[in-house]
């Protein structure tokens, strides 16, 4: 009895925040005024993106010890192999899926990996910079890692690729995990520490920087799921305010080396498509809004652009029936979310660049299609004023899929990790002609 009253107490509580908030915000994801030839601004910037620990291999950082201890329970732990393709079910099984290893051997294969993103007209290439490489041990700075980057920055600019530089994708070093990684007192010095070395080494070489890969998602996920840095729902507030303020550092130290220098961060955007009139679809509408926008709006003084990495549409309930087609990886392909999200970030009046975007799909039978829906509706916003510059393909080459390990094929690029041979797949060419069009 007393559990029926908290929860229709509850149900009236949700009721009663959330229908004003459907007042306030008006209705739920208007319909897409969508042209007929899909042409985007001339400046518009096509290019494609990637991670240091998911493509370059050979890393030694939080991640790597996590993998090794943790990829006998991912290869067990294969009881939903029903809901991917077949032919998937072997490598998830297995845990060498589970070990970053040698993978794609990008650190070294780079000038392999930017002549094929050249050839097919790429303009701009996101990657990122392995902190663990630069500073192996706190303090001590490793100088051909940075000679490295420097050189693959400078074969970008040869090759007309405008480089779009994250600081901090994810991992971090052993000894800055040992201290207790962002949670700890001493994680904003530290990371500036990082940055300021990275700084005066490359600030007047790069114009683009991106601070932090989805600090939400960081917070969210792996604190709560156990991933690195591990479970510790408590240290996540910490870890918020920690980047908060290590954005803003970086921001700083950026600025001094570059006053033209454009910097943002990577938020990890989601956009819920629920039946209009429920009152559960206000409450996830208004949290949607909330959660893409939290970030942004403690760092909008300190942002020159936004970068939106957008994958699928929210789980809701309204899920089956408003998502036809699924990735490999069976999340929920829904381009039309993408448009609704970009008109929500409108209201910044900052620059936007979709730093990710993508899926999984091996067979690459969905991969072009894809693209051109996403693309025809960011073409939409941008008509109706987001200011939208650019668009990243995510990935460039297949890559390390976190927890996932290597079975999802995100790339442009087929990568056949027994030889680490590179193939172009045909979806590439397609958002090649796109390029070329600037449109289709
Ligand atoms: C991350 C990438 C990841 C992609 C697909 C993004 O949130 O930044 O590292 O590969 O999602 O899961």
């Amino acid at each position: 009895m007393r559990r029926y009253t908290i929860l229709i107490l509850f149900l009236g509580i949700v009721f009663l925040i959330t229908d004003p908030l459907y007042y306030i915000l008006g209705p739920i994801n208007d319909s897409i005024p969508y042209q007929d030839n899909i042409k985007l601004p001339d400046n518009f910037l096509w290019g494609t993106s990637s991670s240091a620990h998911q493509m370059e291999g050979n890393q030694h950082n939080d991640w790597t010890e996590w993998e090794e201890k943790q990829a006998a329970a991912l290869a067990a732990n294969h009881e939903d192999c029903a809901r991917i393709p077949e032919q998937f079910c072997d490598q998830k099984t297995d845990r060498a899926n589970y070990i970053s290893g040698t993978g794609a051997e990008g650190y070294g294969r780079y000038q392999e990996d930017i002549s094929l993103a050249n050839s097919l007209g790429v303009q701009a290439y996101r990657f990122s910079i392995e902190w663990a490489r630069i500073e192996p041990q706190q303090n001590v700075f490793d100088e051909t890692a940075i000679q490295h980057y420097r050189e693959e920055i400078a074969l970008l600019r040869k090759q007309h690729m405008e480089p779009f530089v994250t600081l901090w994708h994810w991992t971090i070093p052993s000894w800055f995990s040992e201290k207790g990684g962002w949670c700890s007192a001493e994680a904003v010095a530290d990371f500036a520490d990082y940055v300021t070395h990275v700084t005066n080494a490359l600030g007047a070489e790069v114009t683009y920087w991106i601070t932090l890969n989805e600090p939400q998602v960081y917070i969210a996920i792996p604190y709560l799921d156990g991933r690195p840095p591990g479970r510790n729902p408590i240290c996540s507030v910490q870890v918020f305010r920690h980047l908060l303020a290590a954005h803003k550092q970086a921001y700083t130290l950026i600025k001094f080396h570059n006053a033209q220098a454009s910097i943002g961060i990577a938020q990890g955007v989601i956009n819920f498509e629920t039946p209009k009139s429920t009152t559960t679809a206000r409450l996830q509408h208004a949290l949607a809004r909330a959660w893409n926008k939290f970030f942004l709006h403690r760092i909008e003084h300190e942002q020159d652009f936004i970068g939106i990495n957008y994958f699928h549409g929210g789980l809701t309930y309204g899920y089956k029936k408003n998502y036809t087609e699924v990735s490999d990886l069976n999340w929920p392909l829904y381009p039309e979310g993408i448009y609704h999200v970009l008109m929500e970030m409108k209201d910044f009046h900052t620059p936007i660049y979709i730093t990710e975007n993508g899926l999984a799909d091996a067979a690459d039978s969905k991969r072009a299609q894809y693209i051109k829906d996403i693309i025809k509706n960011i073409d939409a916003a941008e008509q109706n004023g987001a200011p939208i510059k650019g668009y990243f393909y995510w990935s460039l080459t297949d890559s390390f899929e976190w927890s996932h390990g290597y079975w999802p094929r995100f790339g442009l690029i087929n990568i056949d990790y027994a030889n680490k041979l590179r193939t172009i797949r045909p979806s590439a060419y397609e958002y090649s002609s796109i390029i070329k069009a600037n449109g289709f």
